[in-house]
């Protein structure tokens, strides 16, 4: 049993203070009757509706996050802003980051409470792709597209799998400032992969950023914002391995 203002809270309807609001202004019933009180406990089985609306009790929750650069990828850190911090508590429930992103990396970073979902996305039998877009000190030599597909020795003990990299055409600004910039398509999480992979054909990142999981993208989700995911997008994670 949990108290009725955390369930609401916990079910996304609003922060604490807002559905402790909404109680109070009788907008909440449990099985059928008007509930006043927020510290009322209830069943995450029972039947809760708010202003007419079934609200269903998720046991899991899964964010798709738009990460911005100087967050860690933690739960927790003493030092800097986590990625974490970008939810308010009531939603926080045992999130975790499924992988994770240098504090230096923007873009697309998935959170669940669901601990089996996230060690399946993130076995090496299951990987789906990742896309990142990333911004270069120098041209990308056109060499390093046979030798990402085949696989490329960063260091560790074996070779990373194949990879698909895209060489942007290179851009001049008004300042002429000169902007090399690849896509790269990995379905590995090494430590640093895509700044290791660049690193092994002398290219320098100097932005990343994740912008494709599987058939996700962060379409018009700002910086520092979040969303749920549907159901449907959930099936098509398990399904899309690497
Ligand atoms: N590869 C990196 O080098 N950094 C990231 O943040 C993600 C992938």
């Amino acid at each position: 049993m949990i108290r009725l203002d955390k369930f609401l809270a916990e079910a996304g309807v609003g922060t604490r203070t807002e559905v402790k609001k909404l109680i109070k202004a009788k907008k909440v019933t449990v099985d059928g009757v008007t509930v006043t009180r927020p510290e009322q406990k209830v069943n995450t089985t029972d039947a809760v509706s708010v202003a007419g609306k079934e609200i269903v009790y998720e046991k899991y929750s899964y964010y798709l996050f738009h990460k911005p650069a100087g967050c860690v990828t933690a739960r927790q850190d003493s030092m800097h802003k986590t990625v974490l911090d970008y939810f308010p508590e009531e939603l926080q429930r045992n999130l975790s980051p499924v992988g994770r992103l240098d504090k230096d990396t923007e873009g697309l970073l998935l959170l669940t409470n669901d601990g089996a979902f996230n060690h399946y996305l993130m076995s090496p039998a299951n990987h789906v792709t990742k896309t990142y877009y990333a911004v270069l000190d120098q041209k990308v030599p056109e060499t390093a597209v046979n030798l990402f597909a085949e696989g490329v020795d960063i260091g560790d003990d074996k070779k990373t799998l194949p990879a698909e990299l895209h060489i942007l055409p290179t851009k001049s600004d008004e300042e002429k400032t000169t902007q090399y910039a690849a896509e790269l398509t990995i379905c590995e999480g090494r430590f640093h992969q895509v700044k290791r992979m660049f690193a092994a054909v002398g290219c320098k990142v100097v932005y990343l950023k994740r912008i494709r999981m599987g058939s996700l993208t962060l379409t018009d989700l700002k910086k520092g914002a979040y969303r749920k995911l549907s159901q449907e997008e959930i099936n098509r994670l398990k399904e899309e391995k690497g």
